[in-house]
């Protein structure tokens, strides 16, 4: 019989048949996905293991802070903090075409992996928490001809000139199991029912060109979005939602005064495994006390729209 557990068992003996003595390297996102990665991976090879968690500077409000808060107070896993944002928002100015900035975001992404990979002795694996959704959706529709929706950042192997062979424990689960397997990992509740973060992370959600005036505006209403939600006591009914800003200015009023602020959309999403999904229907009470607060808090946006679009014809990010 298949359980969890078997599976979990099963992952443990293929990694450590895979790595030897080797030391592996993972990219630790703060996502279920790498989590438990990052988690399995320690159960199979202990001190084998360094994870890295790379703060390329679209990450969302205080992110940084709590994921590595959260691995340093949980888990004995070697863990190196590295605030690379200055080196990734240097690289995307001026980039506002979606695959040139995942196409940028993934080879940065590799630069950084490598260099401190290069510290470590032995280092011969990457690992990565990509899973079968990632893998398909980004190759090819299988019968069809070979078209690429968007180039997941994760995906597509590694370089040769990087020198390191990729460990990928998740690339046969949906979301749904990876969760489970979290679960049979003891990985915290809060955790594992966190909604999915892509790794191109808010460059994605930030169509057009990015910028840190931009980007920390965003921060700011998301952060108010979810709040909401949560309040709402919505979180868990929902797979993924987040705010975009717009690459708009949009006139307003406010006290005496006319605005001339940035526009946004509220995006929420039901879904089972990424592939398709469908908006969530908020009630109109909700939508309106959460424009009225972002506005009032937020500076820097005087418009919030509601994206009712499903997937298809739409994908959840806006890029
Ligand atoms: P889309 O926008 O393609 O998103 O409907 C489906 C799921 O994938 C996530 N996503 C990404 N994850 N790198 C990632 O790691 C990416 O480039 C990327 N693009 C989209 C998205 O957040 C959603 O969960």
């Amino acid at each position: 019989d298949w359980t969890m557990a078997g599976y979990r068992d099963e992952a443990i003996r293929q990694i450590r048949e895979q790595v030897g003595d080797a030391h592996v390297i993972c990219g630790l996102s703060g996502g279920v996905d790498s989590s438990v990665t990052a988690i399995l991976l320690h159960e199979a090879i202990g001190d084998q293991l360094t994870c890295v968690f790379v703060d390329h500077g679209l990450l969302r409000q205080n992110e940084a802070t709590e994921v590595v808060k959260m691995f340093r107070d949980n888990y004995n896993i070697k863990l190196i903090a590295a605030d690379e944002s200055d080196l990734f928002l240097g690289q995307l100015e001026g980039v506002s075409d979606p695959e040139l900035k995942r196409k940028t975001i993934g080879r940065l992404f590799i630069d950084v992996f490598q260099k401190y990979a290069n510290d470590i002795k032995d280092a011969e694996y990457l690992a990565q928490g990509t899973l079968y959704p990632d893998v398909i959706e980004s190759v090819s529709f299988s019968g069809g001809p070979s078209v690429t929706i968007k180039s997941h950042h994760n995906v597509g192997g590694l370089p040769e000139k990087m020198g390191l062979k990729l460990v990928e424990p998740l690339r046969e689960l949906f979301k749904d199991e990876v969760r489970a397997l979290g679960h049979e990992l003891g990985l915290p509740a809060s955790f594992i029912g966190r909604h999915p973060f892509p790794g191109p992370g808010l460059a994605i959600r930030c169509p057009g060109e990015i910028t840190r005036e931009k980007l920390e505006i965003l921060r700011k209403a998301d952060a108010v979005y979810i709040d909401q939600i949560r309040k709402h006591g919505l979180y868990d009914e929902i797979w993924q939602a987040f705010v975009a800003i717009l690459p708009v200015r949009t006139v307003g009023v406010m006290g005496d005064g006319r605005t001339y602020d940035f526009a946004c959309a509220l995006r929420a999403v039901t879904s089972v495994d990424g592939m398709t999904a469908d908006y969530y229907p908020f009630s109109h009470d909700f939508l309106g006390e959460t424009a009225t607060r972002i506005i009032n808090e937020v500076k820097g946006i005087n418009r919030v729209t509601y994206d009712i679009t499903s997937k298809p014809p739409g994908t959840i990010e806006w890029e």
